[in-house]
């Protein structure tokens, strides 16, 4: 029976992405998801971008014997877990959701990967454990701060986990992708990103701005000390981040590993301002964006962006679309969302 890659949350944004990304790199495709954030219809669209239909098993990651019978059925390889509760402001008013979903998901899946001999597994983090760093660009031993949200605690929570469990266990092989701020979506347009209500991202709000089912986008904080006055971020198309998965699984695959605990930026090293997405966005697009600038958003910070350097050495990955490409891609996906999911 040939090997198995299971991803857990792989009918969402990033993992709808890198299931691209896998099966065209030639790798069988298992996702698990309980489609709390994601529909159905995403696996239609993988196959019609890849060719082969990913197997697909509905199921809650906090049911342990659900996620032990997908185990049963699957011989599966590696694990890359994207599951998660990943909303900020909700965290702060559901805390008990988050840490139940983010935490015991990924207690479960070690447990299993342990019973069946799995040994590698892919976690997807966050710049969140960084918080407002002192020094800039952040490396991967930057200190991580006091998390700003549960969500951000749950990161930070499960990185420990995952680190704690690897000086426990010398046959568990663990990289945490630390992603800075995924936008865009796929050049066929059929995934992307599906935010289900009003966003909270920036770019999910600035192309449903500029689709007219929002009337303007409010710039949280012109009064920051950056050149511009507004927060800036380290945007990465979602491309580029799907194919740091495809590096990361190849060197926890072939025993590449440095050590069985390894944690990497996937950033692109460069800084942009919310002006500067605008810009870009109207650039690219030749839309015009209502914009105004607001008060700053509470829990925000002032500016983040990653040193890549460590992952561009180690991994032999580089992102490589610049911020125009990710804001074309995430219009023309807009576009295309009320003719791929006319209910929403
Ligand atoms: P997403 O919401 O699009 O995808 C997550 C998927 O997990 C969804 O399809 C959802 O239905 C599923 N899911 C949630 N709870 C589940 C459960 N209990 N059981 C089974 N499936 C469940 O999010 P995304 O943007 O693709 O993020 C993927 C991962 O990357 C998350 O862990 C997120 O915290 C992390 N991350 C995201 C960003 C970002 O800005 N998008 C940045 C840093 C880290
Ligand atoms: C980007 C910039 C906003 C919306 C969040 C999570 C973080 C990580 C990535 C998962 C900020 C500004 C936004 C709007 C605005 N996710 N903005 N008007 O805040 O960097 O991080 O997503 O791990 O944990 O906190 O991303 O897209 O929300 O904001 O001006 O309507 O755009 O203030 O400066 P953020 P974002």
């Amino acid at each position: 029976m040939r090997k198995k890659i299971l991803l857990t949350g792989g009918t969402g944004f990033i993992g709808s992405h890198t299931a691209v990304e896998l099966i065209n790199s030639g790798f069988e495709v298992v996702i698990v998801d309980d489609l709390s954030n994601s529909r159905i219809e995403v696996l239609d669209n993988i196959e019609q971008i890849t060719g082969k239909r990913p197997h697909f098993v509905k199921l809650d990651l906090r049911d342990f014997g659900a996620i032990q019978n997908v185990f049963q059925n699957h011989q599966i390889e590696s694990v890359i877990h994207f599951a998660a509760k990943k909303a900020v402001g909700e965290s702060v008013e559901k805390p008990g959701l988050y840490y139940d979903v983010n935490i015991n998901s990924l207690l479960n899946l070690l447990k299993l990967m342990v019973d069946f001999d799995v040994s590698g597994i892919i976690f997807s983090s966050s710049c969140t454990v960084y918080g407002q760093p002192e020094v800039l660009p952040v490396t991967e031993s930057t200190p991580f701060q006091p998390a700003e949200s549960p969500y951000g605690n749950t990161k930070q929570i499960c990185e420990e986990i995952l680190r704690d469990s690897c000086n426990a266990n010398d046959h568990l092989k663990v990289i945490s992708l630390r992603y800075f701020n995924p936008v865009g979506a796929h050049e066929s347009s059929l995934i992307g990103e599906l935010p289900i209500g009003v966003p909270d991202n920036l770019v999910p709000f600035i192309t449903q701005t500029a689709a007219g089912l929002r009337p303007e986008l409010k710039v949280f904080g012109g009064d920051y000390d950056t050149p511009d006055g507004t927060a800036i971020r380290d945007y990465i198309h979602v491309v580029d981040l799907a194919k740091a998965h495809v590096v990361a699984l190849d060197r926890s695959i072939n025993d590449l590993q440095k050590s069985n605990y390894e944690f990497f930026n996937v950033g692109t090293g460069h800084g942009s301002s919310v002006l500067d997405v605008i810009k870009s966005f109207e650039k690219s697009t030749g839309e015009k964006l209502n914009y105004n600038i607001t008060g700053r958003r509470s829990g925000d910070i002032e500016k983040i962006f990653a040193d890549t350097s460590f992952a561009n050495r180690e991994l032999g990955w580089k992102a490589e679309k610049g911020l125009d490409d990710m804001m074309a891609s995430a219009w023309e996906w807009q576009l295309q969302v009320p003719k791929l999911f006319p209910d929403i």
